[in-house]
């Protein structure tokens, strides 16, 4: 269900309330942790749609730095590619949470151009078990790849925010009006 569709320079920017694990797109983004072997949440439906081979891979990984990400295969999902993004737990704001979180969303467009992917999809990181506010991460979120899409459009044909649930989507909606993108 497509809540909101915008355009910066050749890239379509989508708000859709949707389970992540269902998008035919070439990766989705996981919201995990710095272990990078599973968890709850997004994480957790996303390891139990791909299949074991990717928890087999992620342990190969090393893990992942806070605010940063790293991309696998997608296996059983019909994403061909997992990039897995390590959000900021909440605590406060006075922790540089708002940039970690935007270093997600950043390492996320610059693996899908390493990869020549054309499209891709993130949930609502650290907006859950993180506890991060959901209208600050939303603003955060768009913000960050209106930018870097705006300076560099990397080759990205279409972003997705997938929320999770209507009030989500009302978030992202909210921050493409807020920063003049509809
Ligand atoms: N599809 C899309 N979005 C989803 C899905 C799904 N199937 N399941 C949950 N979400 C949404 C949640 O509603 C929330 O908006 O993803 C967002 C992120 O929530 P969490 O999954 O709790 O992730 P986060 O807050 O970043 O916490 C990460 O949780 O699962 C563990 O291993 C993970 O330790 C890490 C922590």
């Amino acid at each position: 269900m497509t809540e909101l569709t915008a355009e910066i320079g050749k890239t379509r920017l989508d708000v859709i309330v949707a389970d992540i694990t269902t998008l035919d797109v070439d990766a989705i983004v996981n919201a995990a942790n710095r272990s990078l072997l599973g968890g709850g949440g997004v994480d957790g439906a996303i390891h139990r749609a791909a299949g074991p081979e990717l928890l087999a891979e992620c342990r190969m990984l090393g893990g992942c730095e806070t605010g940063s990400a790293k991309i696998t295969r997608g296996y059983r999902l019909k994403a061909r590619y997992v990039i897995h993004a390590v959000g900021p737990v909440w605590s406060g704001g006075g922790k540089n949470e708002e940039a970690l979180l935007a270093g997600c969303y950043r390492t996320a467009l610059d693996l899908a151009a390493e990869h020549r992917l054309k499209s891709l999809a993130y949930p609502a990181i650290s907006t859950g078990i993180y506890r991060f506010p959901a209208a600050l991460a939303a603003r955060v979120a768009v913000g960050t790849v209106a930018a870097e899409i705006a300076a560099r459009p990397r080759g990205i044909e279409q972003v997705i925010f997938c929320c999770f649930t209507q009030d989500s989507a009302e978030q992202h909606k909210n921050a493409f009006a807020d920063l003049g993108l509809v």
